[in-house]
């Protein structure tokens, strides 16, 4: 078992006169047990992370410590954490348990205790009925889960998983995530799981620390990510559809402040709390985020659907495309040059063209600076 602080960590690749800052001052601290996501888009630093918390690579500068204690300079082998990577790398010609076992036998371990190991192992895998088949015989699913078995063998301290399921298929990955979680459940090990897709990450992870460019944006739960976004980035990257943005500037024309998108084309009100905020801050330009899901069609009575309370307020749009994706539709909007999407009932039968009014609450319209992108909340 072991917590992971990570203090300013930066990891800076050198070569010739080119130098690459694939990470910087990143501060993290993961918890004992606790399930960890690295989220964020190709080359965000990711894997560099990974790779200076088990050993692999050198830190530029900072310090990472496990249990309180800097392991900088300790040798992968005297950490204790296990990586399984996404190519699972069995070896072919050895049957699955000789597979899960044979990190143990590199260590000595005695031939009886092996066997058992490996059995325990195959048990929470769900691997018990093929022990005794090659990986060649194995699905890609189950080849995954034995290079996970693999790296669990060693009881490890920290669990690392980099993108282990990135060519794995959505029926099976479902299983897999439910799976993983079930292991996490069972051995209570540190777990840092490294992905760019926001579903695994949210669907796995405790917390989920997203990372864009290097940096660190934001850590929290799928509530937190969701609802208080830091910034235009973590607003844009969780959640599906993305967050609909809008630039904005104040417009306090006597029943109250409200942010007026740049055309003019739409006006948002907000609640007490922000608009507060907002003039304090005088009259700067400000990005509106809303998202998809809360912008709502509003019915013939002018009701708005799923909206409940008083303070729902409306605009007007006109429908550019309404695509049906089964349990739901995307409806995009075109106001001026102001293009934004709205998720809808399935059964929404609006045309292109149409002009359709929808309700949003103040409370759910996100405002962010427009020079620091971040959250005004
Ligand atoms: N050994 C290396 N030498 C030089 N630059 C490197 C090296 N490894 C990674 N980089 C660079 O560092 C940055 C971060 O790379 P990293 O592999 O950590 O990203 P990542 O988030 O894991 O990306 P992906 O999702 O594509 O795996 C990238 O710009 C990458 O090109
Ligand atoms: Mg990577």
């Amino acid at each position: 078992m072991a917590q992971v602080n990570l203090q300013n960590v930066n990891k800076i690749y050198r070569s010739g006169r080119t130098e690459v800052h694939a990470v910087q001052d990143l501060n993290l601290e993961i918890n004992n047990g606790e399930f960890v996501a690295l989220l964020g888009p190709s080359g965000c630093g990711k894997t560099s992370t990974l790779r200076m918390i088990v050993g692999l690579e050198e830190i530029s500068s900072g310090d990472i410590n496990f249990n309180g204690k800097r392991v900088n300079e300790l040798e992968p082998q005297h950490r204790n954490v296990a990586m399984a990577f996404e190519t699972y790398a069995l070896y072919p010609n050895f049957t699955i348990e000789e597979n899960l076992a044979f990190p143990l036998e590199v260590r000595g371990v005695p031939e009886d205790e092996r066997r058992r190991k490996a059995r325990d192992i195959a048990e929470i895998l769900k691997l018990t009925s093929i022990l005794d088949q090659r990986p060649g015989a194995l699905s890609g699913g189950q080849q995954q889960r034995v290079s996970l078995g693999r790296a669990l063998i060693r009881d490890p301290s920290v669990f690392i998983l980099d993108e282990v399921m990135s060519h794995i298929d959505a029926h099976l990955k479902f299983q897999m995530l439910f799976d993983l979680k079930a292991i996490h459940r069972d051995l209570g090990k540190t777990m840092v799981y490294v992905t760019h897709d926001q579903v695994e990450a949210l669907a796995l992870a405790d917390r989920v620390a997203v990372m864009s460019n290097a940096k660190l944006q934001q850590v929290g739960t799928r509530n937190e990510l969701y609802n208080a976004p830091a910034n235009v980035f973590v607003a844009d990257f969780i959640g599906e559809p993305p967050t609909n943005f809008f630039q904005a500037e104040v417009s306090d024309n006597g029943g109250g402040l409200a942010l007026k998108t740049k055309d003019g084309a739409l006006v948002f009100h907000l609640t007490e709390h922000r608009a507060g905020k907002i003039r304090a801050l005088g009259g700067r330009d400000f990005i509106v985020g809303i998202r998809p899901q809360n912008l709502r069609l509003k019915d013939s009575e002018g009701k708005s659907s799923a909206h409940t309370g008083s303070d729902v307020h409306d605009i007007t749009a006109s429908i550019l495309i309404n695509e049906y994706l089964g349990e739901r539709s995307i409806l995009t909007f075109a106001n001026g040059d102001t293009k934004f999407r709205a998720l809808v009932p399935p059964e929404t039968r609006a045309a292109p063209g149409e002009a359709v009014t929808l309700g949003y609450r103040p409370e759910d319209v996100m405002v962010f600076d427009a020079q620091t992108e971040a959250l005004i909340d």
